[in-house]
Order: C-alpha cells, then sequence, then structure tokens
C-alpha cells in the first residue's frame, strides 16, 4: 500500500470511529487503539506533507499557533427568536400562525433550546469548509480552526445524498461537568471564573490558541439546515436526514399536530433538563414545513414560524442576615448578601451576589427582609427581589453601601462609567497586597510552588513579605522557623523560588499584575518592547502603535511604573537575577520586519512546513490571515496554489511571493 492509501484509509477510519465514539457514544475500539491509529496518520502526514488535508481528523488536535479572527459575512442573516413565558403567549403564537396559513393543517416541530453560544457551519461537497459565529448577525468571526476541534462535528460528511453546499446552525456547548472543572481550576489560579458555561463556551471559542481549545472538550447541537437543495420539505425530517450524514441531532425533538402535544413537550422537558448534561433556557418552537416558513416569513429581527418558550429561573425565599463586603486582588468591592441556608436547584444555597451599589439601591434591601433568590444559567445565585408584604413592622436596617474599604480604611472610589468601587490603597491595602503576590507566584506566572494563598498570608502577617520581590530575599531559615514548615517544604519553596529566576520575560511581565495586561498582552510587549527599562520609558504614543495595545493599557502601564513602590519591586527582582529582558535567543528570534503586513499562505511548501511559516511571520512582527483582502499585503505562496485564491489575488492585484523570496525577506 502506498503511503497516500494508507492515509486515506486511516482519515476515513478514524472519521467513523470519532463518529462512534463522540456522536452516537458506541465505540468499537479502545481509546489506546485510536491514539495509535491518530499517530500512525499523524506521522505519515508530517512525512509526506503533500497530502496535507484540512479535513483530516489529525486537524482536530489543534494548533498552538495564535491566528486572529477573520470577519465573514452571513450569507443568511443569523436572526434571534421572540421569547415567551408563559403558556397564554405560545397560544398566541399558535393561534397567529393559524390565522397566517388560512387554517391550512401545519404542524410545530418543538426542540430544546440549547444554552450555549451559536454557530452557524458551512459544508461544501461534503466537507466542512468554514464556521462562523453569529457576531452581529451580519456578519461573524471565522472559528473554522478551533471549531474542527470539536469531535462531535464531522469535517467529512457520510452518505451521498447531500447538498453540494449548504450550511447548519446549531449550539456549540460546554458540559456541565467541563464547565465545574475549568472553574475549579480557574479558582485555583485566582482567575476569574465563568458565570455560566454559555460565557465558558463563547470564551473558548474565540481563544486564540486552539490546541486550549481542543482541550475543553466542547460539544456541539446542530438544529437548523439552510440551502437551496435540501432533501425535504419538512425541518424535522431534514434533521433526521442530517443525523445520518454525521451531525449530532437532539433525540429531544417532536413533531405535534396540536397545541396539547406542545404543552407535554414543554412540561416534560421543564423538569427532565435538569438532568441533562449541557444547559438549557427553554422550548424552541418552529413551524415544519418550509413551505409554509416561507409563507410566514421574518420580521426584521426573527421569523414568524418560530418561537422560544423561555423556563422560569428556579426561586426560592429566604431571610437576608448580613452583608458582607469583600475586597478583591485589583481592589474591586464585591457585596455579598449572607442569607439563612435554602435549597435552591439541587444546592442549598447561603450566600449570593448583590453585584453593585446601584442594585442594592434599587432593591431598597434591609436586614432581616424576605428575599427572592434566583439562580439562572449563573453559578452565583442572585437576589431578584423583596417580598415586601413579609417586612415586620420592626423593619431591620436599611443596607447601606460602604464607603470605605473594609479591609484598610481608605475612602473607596468609582471610576467614571463603570458600576463598581475600588479601595484605591494599591500599595499598603492587605488583600490587594496578598493578591497581587498570589498571582506573581501562579502556575502560569512565576510558577513558584510550595507557596499557596494560607503561606502567603502567614508570610505577610508574620512580616517576611510585603511583596512579590521580597520573596527573593526569604532565606531557609526565616520560612523552617514558621509552624508547620519541615526541612522539605522550605527546601521545595526555596528550590522553586530560584528555579523561577529562569522564567521568560513575557511571564515576568504579566506576573506584575499590571492592571489589563494579561498573558496575551504581555506576549506582545514583551515582543515589541525587549526589556524592562525600555517599557517604563516608553511614552503613551510607543505604547498605542504596538499591536492590540489600546489606550487603556497604555494608560494602566504609564500609571504602574509612576508609582515608586512599583519601580523598587522591580529594582529588587532585577538584582535578584529576574528576567526582565528577553533572552539572546528569543531577542534573535524576533524582528520587525514584517511589522504592520498581513500574509496569507497558501500552498505546499518544501523548507518549511505551513506551521513554521505562521510562527516565522509573527516572530518577525507580521500577521497571518485566513484569507485574501483588499487589505492582505503579500501572499506567500508554495506549490500547487488554489486557483480560486490565485484568481483573486491577481484580482486585487496582490503580490504573490515564493519560498525563496520570502525567507531572502526577512533573512
Ligand atoms: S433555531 C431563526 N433552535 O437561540 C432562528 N435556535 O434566540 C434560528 N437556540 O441564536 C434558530 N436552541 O443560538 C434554534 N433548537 C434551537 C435552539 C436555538 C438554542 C439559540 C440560537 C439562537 C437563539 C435564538
Amino acid at each position: 500500500m502506498t503511503a497516500k492509501e494508507r492515509i486515506d484509509q486511516l482519515r476515513k477510519e478514524l472519521h467513523r470511529h470519532n463518529y462512534n465514539y463522540y456522536v452516537l457514544n458506541q465505540p468499537e475500539i479502545s481509546d489506546k487503539t485510536f491514539d495509535d491509529l491518530m499517530h500512525e496518520l499523524m506521522a505519515l502526514e508530517e512525512a509526506n506533507p503533500v497530502y496535507k488535508d484540512e479535513s483530516s481528523p489529525s486537524m482536530r488536535v489543534g494548533s498552538d499557533i495564535s491566528k486572529e479572527f477573520t470577519q465573514v459575512a452571513h450569507k443568511y442573516p443569523m436572526l434571534s427568536l421572540s421569547n415567551t413565558y408563559s403558556e397564554a403567549e405560545v397560544t398566541d403564537f399558535y393561534d397567529r400562525v393559524k390565522r397566517a396559513l388560512n387554517d391550512e393543517p401545519f404542524e410545530i416541530c418543538c426542540e430544546l433550546k440549547y444554552d450555549g453560544t451559536s454557530i452557524s457551519l458551512t459544508y461544501e461537497n461534503g466537507r466542512l469548509v468554514r464556521a462562523v459565529t453569529r457576531g452581529d448577525g451580519e456578519k461573524g468571526d471565522d472559528v473554522t480552526t478551533n471549531v474542527k476541534t470539536i469531535r462531535t462535528i464531522p469535517l467529512v460528511l457520510h452518505g451521498d445524498n447531500y447538498p453540494e453546499v449548504f450550511e447548519i446552525r446549531g449550539e456549540i456547548l460546554l458540559p456541565w461537568t467541563v464547565f465545574d472543572e475549568l472553574n475549579k481550576e480557574r479558582e485555583a489560579r485566582e482567575e476569574p471564573l465563568f458565570a455560566n458555561p454559555r460565557n465558558a463556551a463563547a470564551g473558548t471559542l474565540k481563544l486564540q490558541n486552539s490546541s486550549i481549545v481542543a482541550s475543553r472538550r466542547l460539544d456541539a447541537y446542530l438544529y437548523y439546515l439552510l440551502g437551496d437543495n435540501l432533501p425535504s420539505d419538512g425541518h424535522y425530517e431534514n434533521l433526521e436526514e442530517a443525523a445520518k450524514w454525521g451531525f449530532k441531532i437532539s433525540d429531544a425533538m417532536r413533531k405535534c399536530s396540536n397545541l396539547e402535544e406542545v404543552f407535554q413537550f414543554i412540561n416534560y422537558w421543564d423538569v427532565e433538563r435538569r438532568n441533562l448534561p449541557v444547559a438549557t433556557d427553554g422550548i424552541v418552537l418552529k413551524v415544519n414545513s418550509l413551505r409554509q416558513q416561507r409563507h410566514l416569513g421574518f420580521t426584521a429581527k426573527s421569523p414568524r414560524w418560530a418561537i422560544a418558550y423561555k423556563f422560569q429561573a428556579e426561586q426560592a425565599v429566604t431571610r437576608l442576615n448580613t452583608v458582607s463586603f469583600q475586597v478583591g486582588r485589583i481592589g474591586t468591592i464585591t457585596p455579598v448578601a449572607n442569607l439563612d441556608p435554602v435549597q435552591l436547584s439541587g444546592t442549598i444555597v447561603k450566600r449570593a451576589s448583590l453585584h453593585n451599589a446601584d442594585i442594592i439601591e434599587s432593591l431598597d434591601l434591609h436586614l432581616g427582609d424576605m428575599v427572592n433568590v434566583e439562580k439562572g444559567g449563573e453559578i452565583i445565585p442572585k437576589i431578584t427581589g423583596v417580598d415586601l408584604s413579609a417586612r415586620a413592622d420592626n423593619i431591620g436596617e436599611k443596607v447601606k453601601f460602604i464607603t470605605h474599604c473594609p479591609e484598610c480604611g481608605t475612602k473607596l472610589v468609582r471610576f467614571e462609567g463603570e458600576a463598581a468601587f475600588y479601595c484605591p490603597n494599591e500599595s499598603s491595602c492587605p488583600p490587594q497586597i496578598k493578591g497581587r503576590i498570589e498571582h506573581f507566584i501562579s502556575r502560569r506566572a512565576m510558577n513558584i510552588d510550595g507557596l499557596g494563598p494560607e503561606t502567603v498570608d502567614l508570610f505577610y502577617q508574620t512580616g517576611l513579605i510585603h511583596d512579590a520581590a521580597d520573596l527573593y530575599a526569604l532565606k531557609a531559615e526565616d520560612i523552617i522557623k514558621q509552624e508547620r514548615f519541615k526541612q522539605k517544604l522550605t527546601d521545595k519553596i526555596i528550590k522553586s523560588i530560584n528555579d523561577s529566576k529562569d522564567v521568560p520575560f513575557e511571564r515576568v511581565l504579566y506576573a506584575l499584575g499590571i492592571r489589563f495586561v494579561g498573558e496575551t498582552v504581555a506576549k506582545k510587549l514583551a515582543k515589541s518592547i525587549k526589556n524592562i527599562d525600555a517599557l517604563e520609558q516608553a511614552g503613551y504614543d510607543t505604547l498605542v502603535n504596538i499591536d492590540e495595545i489600546g489606550a487603556r493599557i497604555a494608560q494602566s502601564i504609564i500609571s504602574f511604573f509612576a508609582e515608586e513602590s512599583n519601580r523598587s519591586i522591580i529594582e529588587r527582582l532585577k538584582a535578584a537575577g529576574v528576567q526582565l529582558s528577553l533572552s539572546e535567543t528569543e531577542e534573535q528570534e524576533t524582528t520587525t520586519k514584517l511589522e504592520g503586513k498581513s500574509i496569507v499562505i497558501s500552498g505546499v511548501f518544501s523548507h518549511h512546513s505551513r506551521d513554521e511559516y505562521k510562527d516565522i511571520i509573527e516572530r518577525n512582527g507580521g500577521k497571518n490571515v485566513g484569507s485574501i483582502s483588499a487589505k492582505t499585503s503579500f501572499i506567500l505562496a508554495g506549490e500547487n496554489m488554489g486557483p480560486a485564491k490565485l484568481e483573486k489575488a491577481h484580482k486585487l492585484g496582490i503580490t504573490i511571493m515564493n519560498e525563496e523570496e520570502f525567507l531572502n525577506l526577512i533573512s
């Protein structure tokens, strides 16, 4: 068998096993055998780059190359559904449809309303060619690379009766179990938690690094086919066909021929949905016949042939005992209601978020009030109302937002346009100091092992550390004097602090905890400014000229260096040997030769792989973009560049550069 034949065979088998495992839930082979087949395929593909194929099952593994998203116009706008909340409104919808169809018989397809993030997939000749987010409904982000990592989305279709070109829309979801795990990890790293699986799924889809996307185990249900040559006039029947092509279609679908059946479906799933692995927030009702759908048409915002019925959020009533105010790492004050414990959606709730001062004021809360607690799609329950009739004669004290920091007594401030209050005492408010140290040592920053929030608190209380730089002055004998610290743990801490001196500059920059400087921004800054002194000297104009650095980040960097205490930390970190500039190898690797250039890569290459070229472009300050537009600076073309791309490039007058010319340009 030739390499090409084996590659084709492996691809076919792996597509089938993926489908068996992820869509049907009926694997035929062990995970180990699957992995072995995948490794064999990947090795063959690497050895034979001419056979690279965007639809290969190996493309699901994701790449760690950053890519930005190109905006793509939707062929058919992505509209929303109008919402209803009561049986009466559902009846109104049914009657409206009946009248508009002049009493012609019709069927309603009832489906679950999945609470994730919507996606539009385009297939051409049975292959996934594009995945686009809803965006503003007219155009969305091309997230194809990320979507390819979702195992329940077929890259190549089964059967042969699918239309040559069609779109299928659905919902990308993060299962509850993955959501819980993800938030646990984020909590441990002190990163903000995702409020619900919907936000987590949407956030995941927009990650630049598709190998992280692959690790998040997203799922997808498809519920809407669009195109010219669909197999049937029935929406339900079309989805049945789509299931045969390999799509994951919900089992919870029912064709109803009267209102009674519709209500049966609603009432059944209102309870049963709690046992589903993914979040749902209602039922969608759709007129089944496409002909009738066309007759009913659309309003500007939504179809007249469909509506959503939203489930009521679960509520409970309980007593408000006290309100506490927490101070976060960057000084944000969060009000929290402490409640009499109450059962809600399967968990016992004792605390609820009160969000901000305006919400407390609008609720007119008093201590001792009986309040409504609600758990919608959010994990943190919220207070949505007060039962005024339950207020006793001796009404409790009115809940007032604090004016001074509960930890350090500093007067709180509120920035224009923001709902939250902050404690501005960055340099000496204890939770802020400790929070910054905890961020500094966290895994993705300096990765200092053996220290956690409790140790940081202890070392801070006993005066061993006041800021991150003090860590490097810690001596084993100081640590071992503390209760509970044996030799082994002490050695581990000291070693780990020492090891952190090798952490590259970009992560040190992130570790400093400059507001708005997350990992991605830190990377960009490190690449273009190269060392901490230059960053301190950089003025506003220099900063905002860096790709992706806007006014808000630039201002924050300037304010950070304006603080004497921050400059002192940096000087001491420098003296301790922490990496405050790019290493020689990192520096050699980066240039600005391609700065401001948008480059499309196309074809098959011989000197480097396509991914290596993407990396080279980035390291030289350029941007790799997915599709050719008037903004494209040039095309890096290998062998066999597609004819459509070639034609577009000629039409727009874009330079086409071969490998040698490109390598010359950056050498
Ligand atoms: S049909 C023209 N079916 O709800 C409307 N949407 O508010 C086409 N959704 O953007 C959408 N489950 O993200 C449809 N079974 C389902 C759905 C569903 C969830 C979402 C979808 C849409 C939003 C509409």
